[in-house]
């Protein structure tokens, strides 16, 4: 497989604050030696407790936050974080989707506006207003939206406009953190098969973070692991979902009776 992302021995240290004046400061060392790659039109999902440090390692992997050790390469290319011009050719080629449709939505703006900010902000040609109705038609919403505010919609609606954001400049790359961890259950299987569809039809790779494995199960080819800041086990999903080697993958595993 051409791989596309690739982190090599990825370390982040943070140091906490001193909690006295004779105390050293802490270190706390979120992520340890990680190396994760996806490839052109790969999925993979990264899993493990809260605080194992995924939100950390994918930060990285975007050029978001700095690491303490390692390197990040993008279609060959070294990634770090850096002026938004230096940056621009690697945010044009990927998206991202959070977890909170509701903070990641400015309330004071409407869909049009919304959905193309990144046309605008990536300098992208063409008639921006056409480029946001067909990809708001992509991800089930209609034109009727265009001139609505955030308020007006659902967490699920909300969700499918963060999505359009993510997509409306043709990336390449999608990375969700959590992006359907705050939806009910029944809006969360739509907009999974939501995610499904658009990696199937616009030949999306994805990076999904997410405790839920059902998810990670539907949508991922591979499974990375991440315990204590390192990821543990990484493998075709079937291999890490049906028969872990890892302990604390057995436990996580165990943790979850609905998974067949
Ligand atoms: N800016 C920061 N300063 C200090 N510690 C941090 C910071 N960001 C994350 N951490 C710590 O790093 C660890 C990993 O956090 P995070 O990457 O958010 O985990 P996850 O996304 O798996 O829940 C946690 O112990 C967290 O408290
Ligand atoms: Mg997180």
């Amino acid at each position: 497989m051409t791989p596309l992302l690739v982190g090599i021995g990825i370390g982040r240290d943070f140091v906490l604050p001193r909690q006295t004046l004779f105390t050293p400061g802490v270190v706390r060392h979120a992520v340890v030696d990680a190396s994760l790659s996806v490839g052109v039109g790969e999925s993979v999902g990264l899993i493990g407790e809260s605080g194992s440090g995924k939100s950390t390692l994918v930060r990285i992997l975007l050029a978001l936050d700095r690491a303490t050790a390692g390197t990040v390469e993008f279609d060959g290319r070294p990634i770090a974080p850096g002026t938004a011009s230096s940056l621009r050719w690697f945010r044009r080629q990927t998206g991202v989707v959070l977890q909170d449709p509701y903070a990641s939505l400015d309330p004071r703006m409407r869909v049009l506006d919304i959905v193309s900010e990144p046309l605008r902000a990536l300098d992208i040609p063409g008639n921006h207003t056409a480029t946001v109705i067909e990809t708001l038609d992509r991800v089930g919403l209609t034109m009727a939206v265009l001139d609505r505010y955030p308020y007006e919609f659902s967490g699920g609606q909300r969700q499918r406009i963060a999505l359009a954001r993510a997509l409306v400049h043709g990336p390449r790359l999608l990375v969700g953190d959590e992006p359907l961890s705050a939806l009910d259950v029944t809006v969360r299987a739509q907009i999974l098969e939501l995610l499904a569809e658009l990696r199937d039809e616009m030949g999306l790779a994805l990076l999904i973070v997410s405790h839920d494995l059902g998810l990670v199960d539907h949508l991922a080819d591979r499974v990375a692991v991440m315990n204590g800041g390192r990821i543990v086990e990484q493998g075709a999903t079937s291999d890490v979902l049906r028969s872990p080697q890892d302990p604390y993958t057995q436990k996580l595993i165990a943790a979850v009776p609905t998974l067949d």
